[in-house]
């Protein structure tokens, strides 16, 4: 693919006789901007190897949802930009992890699959279909992807404690079974939202209703400051949050009541979404790092870890998908991103060819690379592209364009089955220590049987 700047960027290097490391980004020029977002998502590409001879489709071993978040990454570059370089490899892959069942529920990664996990590969889902990425001829369509995943979630809504909510993660071995979290929540009502935006049928919006009720009634959720928490205990009935704060819940559950406002036009979601707005505008670009959006619990710190480096990249999308599903929102939206994208900018200024760090307000290059740092950086780049998206042209729906196929049944019916635990192969640390435990109880159990009873 070449842009404009690709000559600008090589004349130059044949001018100084050097590469020039750093993204020009002119942010009041459109094919600058997608020139930004070609050069990251080309960067983020060299770590996808699912399309290499001997490699699994969509797969990441050891951190499966990242594909997910990788997908979106594409979808989000190719809605705003219209370059479809990659959506060969983006097809194959978000459809090949769907799994037989089509519902992104397989046991390869059992030890670890949260809900949120499979969420994301769900809203990957329902994000292609509202796309119009072309449904494949000879498998699970995008729509009934995304349908698998919430028919699953539905089935696993738990009620033995804290008064309703889904769990983090689905398998009593793991440590997250006992938790209550918001972005699994939160996700499952974005996915929710979605599904209702794009069929209107009923029944995700009972669901959609549902599960933000019940945030709102527990503490994760606070709809009078609107402050978002990460999570609860089941333990103590969910009364002790979690703090830790997070860009990403506060985006799913903005980016969800955006797309039920868009279909509603009901006040109750105007409001969630101003009121989720403003706290998270507030805490995440703070004025004394030069109000570029922060992933203010772990940068300053230099305590990122891989999943919480994709954060910021995630709440950029939803922040764009905001601002075009709620049209009064862009005034207030745009400039955050706008500071944002300038700071990304240089800090893609690494390694001689533009790779991107961790912490966009340190406005250069951090010495942190890696495929999530691409994946953010694009995702950024990409949203800041909704100044040049022209009117209407917003995700679409089953009467504005769509056709992904729709199976109401997807997904649901082998659920009771995969829910039971299987063992532990590998990944997980928490899990597998928690397995761990739990069998060396049982063999100490066992043997003490064996003695006593023998
Ligand atoms: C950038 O350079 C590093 C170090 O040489 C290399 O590992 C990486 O693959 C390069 N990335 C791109 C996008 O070319
Ligand atoms: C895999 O996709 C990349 C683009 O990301 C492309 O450059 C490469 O040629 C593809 N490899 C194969 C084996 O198709
Ligand atoms: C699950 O693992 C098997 C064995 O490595 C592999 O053949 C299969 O493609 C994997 N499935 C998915 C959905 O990753
Ligand atoms: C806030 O949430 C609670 C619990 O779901 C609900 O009773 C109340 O009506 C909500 N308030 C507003 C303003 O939506
Ligand atoms: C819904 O979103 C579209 C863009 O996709 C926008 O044109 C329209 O005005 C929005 N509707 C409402 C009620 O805000």
């Amino acid at each position: 693919m070449w842009f404009k700047s690709t000559w600008t960027y090589l004349l130059y290097g044949l001018l100084f006789g050097q590469k020039v490391s750093a993204i020009d980004l002119q942010i009041d020029d459109e094919q600058s901007v997608k020139d930004a977002a070609s050069q990251s998502i080309y960067g983020m590409m060299t770590w996808y190897k699912g399309n290499e001879t001997g490699q699994i489709p969509g797969g990441f071993p050891d951190k499966w949802w990242e594909g997910a978040a990788l997908f979106l990454a594409l979808l989000n570059y190719w809605h705003f930009t219209g370059d479809d370089t990659y959506n060969d490899e983006l097809s194959v892959g978000l459809q090949f992890q769907g799994g037989p069942n089509g519902d992104y529920w397989t046991s390869n990664y059992s030890s670890f699959l949260g809900n949120d996990d499979q969420m994301f590969w769900g809203l990957a889902a329902i994000q292609a279909a509202e796309s119009k990425l072309p449904d494949v001829s000879d498998g699970h369509s995008w729509l009934s992807l995304a349908q698998g995943v919430f028919n699953d979630q539905k089935n696993r809504w738990d009620t033995t404690k804290c008064g309703g909510g889904l769990r983090w993660q689905a398998f009593v071995y793991q440590s997250g079974y006992t938790m209550k979290n918001s972005v699994s929540n939160g996700g499952f009502f974005q996915l929710a939202a979605r599904l209702y935006r794009y069929t209107g049928d009923a029944i995700y919006k009972e669901w959609a209703e549902k599960v933000w009720d019940w945030s709102a009634s527990s503490i994760l959720m606070n709809n009078k400051t609107w402050v978002v928490q990460d999570s609860a205990n089941m333990d103590d009935d969910c009364t002790t949050p979690g703090r830790i704060q997070w860009t990403y819940n506060y985006g799913v559950y903005l980016g969800g009541a955006a797309y039920m406002y868009n279909k509603t036009s009901d006040d109750k979601w105007l409001t969630a979404v101003n009121g989720l707005l403003k706290t998270s505008l507030q805490d995440f670009f703070p004025s004394k790092f030069g109000g570029v959006m922060q992933e203010v619990t772990c940068e300053p710190s230099e305590q990122c870890n891989n999943n919480e480096v994709l954060f910021k990249g995630l709440f950029s999308w939803w922040l764009a998908y905001t601002a075009l599903l709620v049209p009064t929102t862009y005034d207030t939206i745009l400039p955050k991103l706008e500071t944002s994208v300038q700071a990304a900018a240089k800090s893609c200024s690494g390694l001689g060819n533009n790779t991107c760090g961790v912490r966009w307000y340190m406005s250069k290059y951090d010495g942190m690379n890696g495929m999530e740092q691409q994946i953010a950086a694009s995702n950024i780049f990409s949203s800041y592209l909704v100044k040049y998206e022209h009117s209407g042209n917003g995700p679409v729906t089953s009467t504005t364009g769509g056709d992904s196929k729709s199976n109401p049944n997807a997904g649901a019916e082998s659920n009771t089955d995969k829910n039971k635990a299987k063992p532990v192969t590998s990944g997980d640390k928490a899990g597998a220590g928690i397995l761990t435990v739990i069998m060396v109880a049982s063999w100490a159990g066992l043997i003490a049987f064996v003695l006593i009873g023998g």
